[in-house]
């Protein structure tokens, strides 16, 4: 991945093993003109080091008051029951047992559910509605003890019917989970019925367990009255703060939630965490003493939600040169048992089924269907991902059909702009910042597309075992949350009198490098050496009401609040400056760790020093919300996003054909980030979202078996991509001059989910070499993730 040796040193040396020295602060001279890790440079992530040393402080690693207990949950074994009789007497009795907690033992509301829907219990209450639904929760002297005892539960079940995919739950009447969402435009019927061909499809595409290497972990503190600590691994510190408030019955002022560093989160922390911090916090307070809870991999994918699985079911009509005319399309969506996020999950879906292409007439409704599984929530791409990859299997389709190369059918159908009136999206928000054709025409030369794919279909005419494919896709995804209040934030600055600065902001680190970047907005604002910048835990102590870091938009928001505290200080320096070295205050200028003060130069410490003397206040609260966006979902009209991130890749595959096995040979990558803040981590991001969107099309398989089981628990039977399944040639590059168009923190774009779906582009490689076997003829039936077993039977289906 992303080299990290990217601040001069080469790699290896004394100075990237050892800690780094006693910081100098910033006193300035030395005649340096530029500060080190401003915005727009390389500056490797600030924990790299750390992280690889394995000194880098997870949850688990926190030091453990005298005392400490260990809760572990007691899972359902039944996917829809009653609860006929729970024997809990066994699990009590059990070496190193403390004591149980179940749903009569909750003081305030036995609900996580953060939409506030009422529809997830802490502890399941009369009935289960999934295996592996928590029932009640013991708690031990050790993990160990705790363990062994959850398993001692004689729970009396009586099984009510359980319906497990979307497609069943569609066919069975099963509710929603949430309300349905519509996108429509112009009149689709019509359009359709005088389009000149239409293909109608169905494509099923897997679900994703999340695989964060760190797995789900809270460990609370009791305080005195109502006051509780939880140290968790959560992307959304504020709402697992309510919801341990919620479920014991206390004011949001009595819980603290603190977040040093996820070990990956993905979109599997933003909600799920609830449970966990809910469970540590009620046995801390019940007992008062320090708990910790921490399931192993095998509970942790069996009781925490993924992302949805999908059955898309579409039409699309076009002409002779696959224009697109009209798509109608229905995304039913397994939601598992509760709402968690599924609503603006599905919705996503529906806001992405265009991806980067102008539908005329379009009419698309979303079926967030209820089943006996676990809930699935948020999955980096948020429901995107399903959308995008529908909109490239009609692109596929219409090429087949037409029998054209499927990268001109895409040129073809992209967004135009206002004069050509095609530039209006499903949801009517207009596409003012395409720049899609640019970044395909541009990846489409330097991967020497056009050569490549003749030299994979002569390769392919000779009929041999292994067969190749090759596709371009592009993506385009919308940037601000669907829910329009969340796209706010705060920060908080302080700046010692030593000249030492005291960063924190609402969002959270889960290795995507968030406080790297917003550290290097600060230090470019007040022109300071970043490493006099130290970042802190994000805490609900420090910054309140903050949002999920989630949606891509972690350092959009924050970037900007820390800009705000900054700036603010900034100004305050400023006047006191001025005032105090007579001069005006545009005479005041922060260079280099220095300020220049009319013909003066001042170290940037000694000024802060002479201000504090002075009674300037030295701290302050940053504030940031999104201008622009609206979305009015009932009307199904507005401008949900602020901007668009663009990307496209190019990938080419060999499948052997006998046994349905496959490698990626080569991909390239053209992404779109904006004015990068830190090109390599924002490069380490399209590569390690490119994998795991490849993961999720190819090798990443959710299985559950007839009883509602999930039989894929683990890296034994869940396969993630390993480096040894990266493409064998990877050629990532930045689209170098693209620049926000709008006011974004210094005009830069999020990276975080947008180069998930490049992945898209190993899967249509894999159709294409498919395809081959009968000639390009169809488009070949394949399903996602496209397995080697999938594969193989897509090959098979075609040679019959
Ligand atoms: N990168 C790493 N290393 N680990 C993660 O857990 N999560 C992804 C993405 N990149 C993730 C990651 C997801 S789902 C999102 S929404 C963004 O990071 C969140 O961070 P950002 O908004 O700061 O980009
Ligand atoms: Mo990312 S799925 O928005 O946490």
């Amino acid at each position: 991945m992303s080299d990290l040796g990217t601040s001069g040193e080469p790699a290896g040396t004394e100075q990237r093993r050892d800690p780094p020295a006693p910081r100098q602060l910033a006193r300035g001279g030395g005649g340096a003109t530029a500060i080190r890790g401003g915005v727009h440079t390389d500056l490797h992530h600030d924990s790299a080091i750390k992280h690889v040393t394995g000194r880098a402080e997870y949850c688990d690693d926190i030091v453990e008051p005298v005392g400490t207990l260990h809760a572990y949950l007691g899972l359902s074994t039944r996917a829809h029951a009653k609860i006929i009789d729970l024997d809990l007497s066994a699990v009590r009795a059990a070496p190193g047992v403390v004591g149980v907690l179940t749903a009569d033992d909750v003081p305030g509301v036995n609900d996580v559910s953060p939409t506030g829907r009422d529809d997830e219990p802490v502890f399941a209450e009369g009935k289960v509605e999934f295996w592996g639904q928590p029932v009640f929760a013991v708690v031990a002297e050790s993990r160990d003890a705790a363990r062994r005892a959850a398993r001692l539960a004689e729970i009396a079940y009586e099984d009510l019917p359980h319906v497990l995919d979307p497609q069943s739950a569609r066919d069975a009447g099963m509710p929603y989970v949430t309300p349905p969402l519509t996108l429509k435009r112009g009149e689709a019927a019509e359009a359709m019925a005088r389009a000149k061909h239409r293909i109608k499809g169905r494509f099923n595409v897997g679900g994703q367990d999340h695989l964060y290497l760190e797995g789900h972990i809270a460990f609370a503190m009791p305080g005195e009255d109502d006051d509780v600590i939880v140290h968790s691994s959560t992307q959304h510190p504020t709402e697992a703060q309510h919801m341990v408030a919620h479920v014991l019955g206390v004011a949001s002022n009595a819980v603290t939630v603190n977040v040093r560093r996820m070990g990956g989160g993905f979109g599997g922390k933003e909600t799920q965490m609830n449970l966990f911090c809910a469970v540590a916090a009620l046995a801390a307070k019940r007992w008062n003493r320090a708990v910790k809870i921490r399931p192993d991999r095998d509970d942790d994918m069996s009781a925490t939600g993924k992302r949805h699985d999908f059955v898309v079911d579409y039409e699309v009509g076009f002409d002779d040169e696959g224009r697109i005319a009209a798509v109608t399309g229905d995304f039913a969506a397994r939601c598992g048992f509760s709402s968690d996020l599924s609503g603006p999950v599905t919705d996503r879906a529906l806001f992405h089924a265009d991806n980067a292409y102008y539908y005329p007439d379009v009419l698309l409704n979303s079926h967030p269907m209820k089943t006996n599984t676990v809930s699935n929530t948020a999955f980096r791409g948020f429901g995107g991902p399903q959308g995008v990859i529908a909109a490239e299997r009609i692109i596929e389709e219409i090429a087949y059909h037409r029998g054209l190369d499927s990268l001109e059918v895409r040129k073809r159908n992209f967004y135009g702009d206002a004069e050509d009136g095609r530039n209006v999206t499903p949801y009517h928000q207009r596409v003012e910042d395409n720049i899609a054709p640019r970044i395909v025409a541009e990846l489409e030369q330097s991967a020497d597309y056009r050569a490549r794919r003749r030299a994979v279909l002569d390769w392919n005419a000779k009929g041999g075992i292994v067969r190749k494919g090759i596709a371009l896709t592009p993506v385009k995804f919308g940037i601000s949350f669907t829910a329009t209040w969340y796209n706010q934030a705060g920060a908080l600055l302080h700046i010692y009198s030593d000249g030492s600065i005291h960063l924190n902001h609402g969002g959270t680190e889960m290795g995507q490098g968030l406080n790297t970047k917003v550290a290097q907005v600060v230090a470019e604002e007040l022109q300071v050496d970043v490493d006099h910048i130290k970042i802190t835990r994000t805490t609900t102590e420090k910054v309140p009401n903050t949002s999920a870091t989630a949606a891509s938009s972690g350092s959009d928001l924050n970037g900007m609040a820390a800009l705000d505290a900054a700036r603010q200080i900034k100004e305050r320096l400023t006047a006191f400056a001025a005032e105090r070295w007579q001069t005006d205050e545009s005479q005041v200028r922060f260079i280099a760790n220095n300020v220049r003060i009319g013909g003066e130069t001042v170290p940037f410490a000694d000024l802060v020093r002479e201000a504090y003397m002075a009674r300037i206040h030295l701290s302050a609260a940053g504030f940031y919300k999104t201008p622009k966006i609206h979305w009015d979902r009932a009307s199904g009209k507005g401008r949900p996003f602020y901007y668009y991130a663009y990307g496209a890749a190019c990938s080419e595959v060999s499948v052997d054909t006998l046994t349905g096995e496959y490698r990626v040979e080569r991909t390239d990558i053209l992404h779109d980030v904006g004015r990068s803040l830190n090109p390599i981590i924002d490069k380490g991001q399209v590569e390690g979202a490119f994998i795991q969107g490849m993961g999720w099309l190819t090798t990443e398989e959710l299985w559950w078996d007839d009883k509602g089981r999930l039989r894929t628990h683990a890296p034994s039977t869940y396969k993630i991509p390993l480096a040894s399944d990266r493409p064998r040639i990877f050629n990532v590059e930045l689209a170098s001059w693209s620049e926000n168009r709008e006011r974004t923190i210094k005009r830069s774009k999020a990276v975080g989910e947008p180069p998930f779906m490049l992945g898209i582009s190993v899967f249509e490689a894999l159709s294409h070499a498919v395809a081959s076997i009968a000639d390009y003829q169809t488009c070949p039936r394949l399903d996602a993730p496209a397995t080697p077993e999938r594969v193989l039977m897509a090959i098979e289906r075609l040679r019959e």
